[in-house]
């Protein structure tokens, strides 16, 4: 059998830094678990329009869709704000998205005890916190027509616009009830049904499809905002939270905070299954290009490592392996290992991004 195969887009600012680490843990599974893995390697983002003038090229697109998964660090950046708005290298990963149909994007939030004194809310509020937020990725007001800025009278008028099919809404909602199932066993759905008909069809399509299929999950709904708010009061409430693209754009990073750092958050975003049984699937960091530090090797590899443990879990199969990934992760930050992010004002004893990917693969050769 030949070995499975992987697209690694570094992309931009921070993204090459982060994922120069994920290739030493890649390279650490080859030498000591007999789990290789055929590499390539590509342009996406901003990184893709210098070379090409297009935030993602076909040959790339044609490459995702081949592969068994994609793994992606970062896009965007300031140099490229002047860019039309057609080929802003966010284009790329939202060409991405939608081509490889990957509709359920999972983004869990979790407090590793070492951290727990890190975030900003109280510790008791975020220790042991394990939340696992499911964000509708490929349709919604991201995507929704008509969109656009156009001439009204003597003014403009910027147009986007939120539209849910029954058949988005159900398919996102399963994956979450999956998912559930598999944890804690409960899944609260949120949109704002008291402003939005988008709303109103989310919230009963997520209530058939439970009662018809998940009845032995709890169900609960809330809407958007409140669900913010609890999020940051008493976010143990939750187990699995599915929600629309653009609200779970926003709960995702307000989730990501409660765990410290934006730069410990990793996410997988999954589609429907290809012929060899394996999902569809790109796994990338929360975090975005963070270009005022990229370069510099101040950039927290860490997302971007426990993206690939979401590959090795819900794409290779290997979730003892990605057991293994995730505990030499938390056994690097019990021993005091902290890059920039995870020290706050006095970052003195930082240390650097490369650093801590090494601390990470010796931590994976203690466990053997
Ligand atoms: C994310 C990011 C993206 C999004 C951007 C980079 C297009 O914020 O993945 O959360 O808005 O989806
Ligand atoms: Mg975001």
């Amino acid at each position: 059998m030949s070995n499975p195969s992987l697209l690694i887009l570094p992309g931009d600012g921070i993204g090459p830094e982060v994922m120069a680490e994920v290739r030493k843990v890649i390279d650490w599974y080859g030498a000591n678990r007999d789990l290789t893995f055929d590499v390539s390697e590509d342009l996406v983002g901003g990184a893709a329009y210098d070379a090409h003038g297009t935030p993602l090229h076909d040959d790339t697109m044609a490459k995702a869709q081949e592969v068994d998964a994609v793994l992606l660090g970062a896009v965007g950046g300031p140099k490229y704000d002047v860019l039309d708005f057609s080929v802003k290298p966010e284009r790329g990963l939202l060409r991405l998205r939608k081509e490889m149909d990957l509709f359920s994007n999972l983004r869990p939030a979790q407090c590793f005890d070492a951290l727990a004194d890190f975030s900003s809310l109280k510790k008791d509020v975020v220790a042991g916190l394990d939340i696992m937020i499911v964000r509708e990725l490929t349709s919604g007001i991201y995507f929704g027509e008509p969109r656009g800025i156009f001439e009204e009278g003597n003014e403009r008028v910027g147009i986007n616009t939120q539209r849910y099919t029954e058949s988005e809404i159900a398919r996102v909602a399963r994956s979450a009830f999956e998912l559930a199932r598999k944890r804690g066993n409960k899944v609260c759905s949120m949109e704002k049904a008291n402003v939005m008909e988008s709303g109103i069809l989310w919230r009963d399509v997520v209530t058939e499809i439970h009662q018809a299929e998940y009845a032995d999950v709890e169900l609960s709904h809330m809407y958007a905002d409140a669900g913010a708010m609890q999020l940051c009061r008493w976010p143990k409430q939750f187990d699995v939270i599915v929600t629309d693209n653009l609200f779970g754009d926003l709960l995702s990073d307000a989730a990501a905070m409660l765990t410290g750092s934006l730069g410990m958050l990793p996410s997988a975003s999954l589609g429907a299954p290809m012929a060899n049984g394996r999902p569809k699937a790109l796994y990338e960091p929360v975090h975005g290009s963070a270009p005022d530090i990229a370069g510099q090797g101040k950039a927290n590899p860490i997302a971007c490592v426990l993206s690939f443990a979401m590959a090795l879990r819900y794409s290779f199969d290997q979730g003892a392996e990605a057991d293994r990934l995730e505990a030499a992760v938390e056994k690097v930050l019990a021993d005091g290992a902290r890059t920039a992010d995870l020290l706050g004002e006095e970052g003195a004893s930082a240390i650097s991004t490369s650093q801590m990917g090494d601390a990470i693969v010796a931590a994976l050769t203690a466990s053997l």
